[in-house]
């Protein structure tokens, strides 16, 4: 077996000594000792230099790859640390973590298909006063105040208020939440014939038409990669959708928090 010797002093890696060599230098049989001799052998050896030019290219480009990268994170931003072209002021409340998504349309053992709704809060449904409320309650104010020496942080132009001297923007979450509440609304208004709720006006039209084209670049935006696989449904009798899978998520809440202070906080200003 060729012994391995990449560093060239490696005790490790000396080599098996001569059997006469043992015999005549019996006090040395200790594995822990080495004789002159094999001290000699394993420093005169040549260093594996095919290696060293293998192991330092390899090295050489692992660090320029992350540098590259490094780079382009710093430039482009990312997904934990906030895009270059996000607002700024909101990339500390970023928090990311994997959820699983509720809502599944699924089938009971009798063939009958359901809407698993899921635990906590509801905001779709049968139209009712407590849904509107929880959708105005995670919306909240979705233009937020920034003051004078806040607006250095934009790199977008953003108009100055004549009444109260303060800046306006709100990150997008909130207005393509906006829209999706948008078209819940117009859309349970035909659902559940709510007539009051169905409105045709020319500018709910482009409203509803403005969210739906907004959303559909949204998603592509995101083009979330996560996987819906199909699963055999012992009640549908063949394999459907299971949407209910786990993604990668900033947290709302958390930008959310930081979104109704920040407009306290500049608001408390004048
Ligand atoms: C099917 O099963 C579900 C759950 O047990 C039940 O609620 C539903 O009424 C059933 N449907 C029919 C058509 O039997």
């Amino acid at each position: 077996m060729k012994h391995f010797n990449f560093f060239n002093f490696g005790f490790a890696s000396y080599d098996p000594v001569p059997d006469q060599e043992e015999a005549s230098t019996p006090e040395y049989r200790d594995d822990k000792y080495l004789t002159s001799e094999q001290i000699h052998a394993v420093a005169s050896k040549k260093p594996n230099l095919i290696l060293w030019y293998v192991l330092t290219s390899v090295f050489a480009t692992l660090a320029t790859f992350f540098f590259v990268q490094n780079m382009q994170m710093r430039r482009r931003g990312g997904f934990q640390t906030g895009y270059s072209n996000e607002l700024v002021l909101a990339t500390p409340a970023i928090q990311v973590s994997q959820v699983r998504f509720t809502g599944g349309i699924k089938f009971h053992d009798n063939g009958t298909m359901y809407r698993d709704t899921g635990p906590g809060t509801q905001y779709v449904g049968r139209p009712s006063p407590e849904l509107d409320a929880a959708w105005d309650e995670l919306i909240g104010t979705r233009y937020l105040a920034f003051t004078d020496r806040q607006k250095s942080a934009f790199d977008v132009e953003i108009s100055r208020s004549n009444e109260d001297g303060l800046y306006r923007a709100g990150p997008d979450v909130f207005h393509s939440l906006h829209c999706v509440d948008k078209l819940r609304r117009t859309i349970d208004g035909y659902l559940y014939q709510i007539s009051e709720q169905v409105d045709e006006t020319y500018q709910n039209i482009l409203h509803i038409e403005h969210c739906l084209d907004f959303l559909r670049q949204l998603v592509g935006c995101s083009s979330d990669l996560t996987p819906i696989p199909l699963v055999y449904s012992i009640g549908a009798g063949f394999p459907v959708p299971d949407f209910e899978q786990l993604h990668t998520c900033r947290s709302f809440e958390s930008i959310r928090k930081w979104a109704m202070k920040q407009n306290e906080d500049a608001l408390r200003t004048i």
